[in-house]
């Protein structure tokens, strides 16, 4: 496929065990903008975003909700679904992955791949994370505890009969794929990444389960779901379904998936390699896989915690969704690592939105108020002189440098130039004075090309702010930015005059924020640091003296501080798990609390869980309660003494029991306070 006239992008599917955040809004505003650039250059474009609400980790997300899965989903779905367009986001299709026509376009494509003879049966025995959804090597996991690298949390041990995709078969055709498309993978970094990957060989992918349900039920053998990523990845393809959609998959249209890091080796390489496999010639693989960095929030990791703690749609209505969206595509050098920093947020808006291109709008239109009656002047070109020669200058380094940059995938570029030609005329309206009584003769040309500058920053600006650009031009007398295939209205040239058209007056479109405001916001909006966290917590955990007082006698009462502090909770990882003969209510666990041993604990949770459901789970141990005996009980063939050594923190009763855990990515043997 190549860039013909219609482009198609795509984020990545969200799981559904998460509500939106500023992670995903990031993905998802950024494909916003980039679609939108490509719909101002008068291409066809279509943009897709959705959820992934198949696999293990949803299944048991909905259980611990107590809900079926569908009813679970359609929950959490749906947050997405009305999250999206309070960011400004306008995507085509919203698409599920329990959308029946998907799930019948799945399973055509799983026949294809069956038929070509890339399927076999066989038995997978290996770890597996649930966070990932993926296989891990041995190689992968980090130790003490068999953790995955990217959750932290330890990894289960799975053996099943599964079927098999012969991915090692495509080495050599992806090998070849990636030569002949260097723009595939994109940053450069991201795809020496790739490359070394598939060229240290490929083995052949697990791709369905047999241990749960909740899935695409394999066609021919429905005791065998799908493998998640088959199904999800899948989507890119049959939310165009097999009708006129098509047209964004085919040779005239350009095809971009907008990925997090953390997922691009399933864009990369299984994505291309089940389309090879299924029939679809190399032209008609995607055209890029681009992989962004990851956020973090004001220096910190964006545990789960602290992702709640900044919702994007709670930034959005306190600042406007253009603030956000500015920040994250201006703040952010798009393909890097970068940091969510609420104070550099605003101070970025007073800055660039409100001291550059907002005092550059309310300048221009206030002296149009005052010098040319409230209307664009005419101007007469030929009369221009140096400083128009300077303006012309600067306007076509950033007009034609934002282009290239948003067709660069590169946002943050594309707005410099944006910013930058709004300095460049702050500074010529300086120099050029047409307050003076020399510039007496100039007023109307110096006005007339700020005001004709201003509606080509409007358009260049659209992609990012497209709120705040059609209520800037709405300022300038100009309808809202509307953008049709097959019309171009990129400002490669400078918008021609408007003489007499009336402007519609001044309001205060970028106000700044002072350091009052700021504060107050801040301290609204922004997470506490972690020092101050923990400075917070403890001050609350420090016993008052009334608290003191009353711990002394009272039964029931509070306690005092130091009587609490006696107590070690810990974070512990479930390593093994197995059932009681005889003993219907209890199981006997290893738990991994960071020591050089894991150790044993009994408790009575068989009733409510079985042992797979516990095995990888975190939860929370008193870990210096004195062992306690449980009797005896037979384990193949040997009695052996039931002792505890800790107790797990529970709530309910035996038959309905919830386990305390902890969210984030504390390690096993962290001590709760
Ligand atoms: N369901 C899969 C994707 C399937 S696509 C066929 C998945 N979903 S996810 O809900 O975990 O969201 C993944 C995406 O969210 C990441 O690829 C990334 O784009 C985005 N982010 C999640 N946390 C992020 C940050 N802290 N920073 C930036 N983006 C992050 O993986």
């Amino acid at each position: 496929m190549s860039d013909r006239g219609r482009f198609y992008v795509t984020t990545p599917i969200y799981y559904v065990n998460d509500v939106p955040h500023l992670g995903t809004a990031y993905t998802t505003i950024v494909t916003d903008a980039l679609r939108r650039f490509h719909q101002v250059v008068g291409e066809e474009t279509f943009m897709l975003t959705g959820t992934d609400e198949h696999g293990l980790k949803i299944e048991r997300e909905a259980q611990a909700a107590g809900l079926e899965p569908k009813a679970f989903t359609d929950q959490i779905s749906a947050r997405f679904r009305e999250a999206w367009p309070k960011l400004d986001v306008a995507a085509d299709r919203f698409i599920r992955t329990t959308d029946p026509d998907h799930e019948a376009f799945v399973k055509e494509l799983w026949k294809k791949i069956e038929v070509n003879g890339d399927l076999y049966e066989g038995e997978y025995e290996g770890w597996y994370c649930v966070g990932c959804e993926s296989l891990k090597t041995e190689k992968e996991l980090e130790q003490p505890g068999n953790l995955c690298p990217i959750h932290k949390t330890a990894v289960e041990r799975m053996k099943e009969s599964s079927y098999f995709f012969k991915l090692e078969k495509w080495q050599k055709p992806l090998l070849d794929f990636y030569a002949r498309h260097p723009g595939f993978i994109q940053p450069e970094s991201r795809r020496n990444e790739v490359l070394s990957f598939v060229q240290g060989g490929l083995k052949d992918l697990s791709v369905s389960r047999t241990t749960f349900s909740w899935g695409i039920p394999v066609p021919g053998n429905p005791k065998h779901v799908m493998y998640v990523w088959f199904d999800a990845l899948t989507n890119y393809r049959s939310a165009l379904g097999t009708g006129d959609l098509t047209r964004f998959w085919a040779p005239n249209a350009k095809v971009v998936h907008i990925v997090g890091k953390d997922i691009l080796r399933f864009h990369a390489v299984f994505w291309p390699a089940f389309l090879l496999s299924a029939g679809y010639k190399e032209e008609e693989l995607p055209d890029v896989v681009y992989a962004h960095g990851f956020l973090t929030v004001d220096g910190q990791k964006m545990s789960k915690s602290l992702r709640n703690a900044v919702d994007p749609l709670k930034l959005a209505e306190a600042l406007g969704p253009d603030t956000l969206r500015y920040h994250l595509l201006r703040g952010i050098a798009f393909g890097q690592d970068g940091d969510f920093d609420h104070a550099a947020l605003l101070e970025r808006y007073n800055a660039d939105l409100g001291k550059n291109l907002g005092n550059l709008l309310s300048r221009v239109i206030g002296l149009c108020t005052k010098m040319t009656d409230g209307k664009h002047p005419d101007d007469d070109m030929s009369t221009d002189g140096p400083l128009e020669a300077e303006v012309a200058e600067a306007y076509a380094l950033h007009v034609s440098g934002a282009h290239t940059a948003w067709n660069d995938l590169a946002p943050h570029l594309a707005l410099d130039h944006a910013m930058k030609l709004a300095n460049a005329m702050n500074l010529y309206i300086a120099k050029a004075e047409p307050w003076s009584k020399g510039s007496a003769g100039r007023v109307t040309k110096i006005l007339s090309r700020c005001l004709r500058v201003l509606e080509a920053l409007s358009v260049m600006m659209w992609p990012a702010v497209p709120t705040k650009v059609d209520a800037m031009r709405a300022q300038l007398g100009l309808p809202p930015v509307r953008a049709a295939v097959g019309v171009d209205v990129w400002p490669t040239q400078l918008p021609g005059i408007r003489a007499g058209l009336a402007l519609a007056g001044a309001g205060p479109l970028f106000p700044t924020y002072d350091d009052k405001a700021q504060k107050e916001l801040l301290e609204r909006l922004a997470p506490p640091k972690a020092e101050e966290k923990s400075e917070k917590a403890e001050k609350k955990a420090a016993p008052g003296p009334a608290a003191v007082a009353a711990a002394a006698g009272a039964e029931g009462g509070p306690i005092a501080y130091d009587d609490f502090a006696k107590v070690d909770l810990r974070v512990g990882v479930v390593v093994t798990c197995e059932k009681v003969p005889k003993k219907d209510k209890l199981l006997r666990l290893t738990v991994d609390l960071g020591e050089p041993e894991a150790r044993t604990i009994v408790a009575g949770l068989a009733l409510s869980f079985t042992p797979e459901q516990l095995v990888g789970k975190k939860v929370i141990v008193v870990a210096n309660l004195a062992p306690r005996e449980f009797g005896s009980a037979e384990f193949e063939g040997k009695k052996v003494k039931l002792v505890s050594h800790g107790m797990l923190l529970a709530s309910g009763p035996s038959e309905d029991l919830r386990l305390a855990t902890i969210d984030g990515d504390a390690p096993p043997g962290a001590r709760l306070k």
